[in-house]
């Protein structure tokens, strides 16, 4: 597939790139083409030195503009109070047939702990009633959007060793979307797509995230993640 990462440059996109280019071609997008293509190379050279021959796809650093009309799957990978007012100045550049991924956690940090935030748009968007995957899909309408890989570090994504052995929550309303990103998230090696039912379901998505940052801080845990596990009876 073709895959275009909206903030690409970032942790999350950057992670994404790196793991998603095995199988994939990817669009690294940027409000900077100078940064988009130094931190392409950058990954490139990554991406060739550990996959080796195994490598499938590319990757490219460009606008987030010509990320989006050179892909058929956009990953939002833009920090949230940013999301809603950069996709409102990018949306004229999707088609209808083309799926945006959210990743966008909202949440404010209030002393030591963390707390989801919904979004609304506006001139300082915060403190909305809808998770923000609603308000993207909003702005980016026809276009289907889903939500996925909000509860999953960008550090253990960045860190080309690791296993990942996770879990990634999608919701979506879009039988069809949905299966294309659930095919992009089963091909990074041990990522697991799980459904969790329609895009309204995306605010108990984001709000893991928080959730887990809170159990990092108050237990002395690094980069918490989630994987569910089916409870068996036992067997005595
Ligand atoms: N970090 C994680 O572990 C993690 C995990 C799960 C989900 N997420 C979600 O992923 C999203 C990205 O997180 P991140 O940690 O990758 O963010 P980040 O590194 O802080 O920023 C990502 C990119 O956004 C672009 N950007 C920054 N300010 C902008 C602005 N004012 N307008 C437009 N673009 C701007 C920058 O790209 P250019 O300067 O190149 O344009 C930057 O490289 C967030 O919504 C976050 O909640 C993150």
């Amino acid at each position: 597939m073709k895959v275009g990462i909206i903030g690409g440059t970032g942790n999350m996109g950057r992670g994404l790139t790196i793991r998603l280019a095995l199988r994939h071609d990817i669009l690294v997008g940027s409000r900077s083409l100078v940064k988009a293509g130094t931190i392409a190379k950058n990954l490139k050279n990554v991406a060739r030195g550990f996959y080796l021959s195994d490598l499938e796809g590319s990757i490219a650093g460009v606008l987030n503009a010509d990320a989006i009309e050179g892909s058929e799957v956009v990953i939002v990978c833009l920090p949230a109070k940013y999301s809603l007012l950069t996709l409102e100045g990018l949306k004229e550049y999707l088609t209808p047939e083309k799926v945006v991924v959210s990743t966008v956690v909202p949440m404010t940090r209030k002393e030591k702990l963390f707390y989801w935030t919904p979004l609304e748009e506006g001139e300082d968007p915060g403190f909305g009633e809808r998770s923000a995957s609603e308000s993207i899909q909003e702005i980016v309408a026809p276009s289907p959007v889903v939500t996925a890989f909000q509860t999953v570090p960008a550090a253990y994504l960045n860190n080309i060793d690791a296993v990942l052995n996770v879990d990634v929550l999608i919701a979506g309303d879009d039988d069809l979307a949905l299966a294309k990103v659930s095919k992009l998230v089963r091909d990074i090696p041990n990522l697991r797509p799980l459904r969790v039912g329609p895009l309204v379901n995306s605010k108990w998505v984001e709000s893991i995230t928080p959730l887990l940052l809170n159990a990092a801080v108050l237990n002395g845990l690094h980069d918490p993640t989630i994987r569910v596990i089916p409870w068996m009876p036992s067997e005595e």
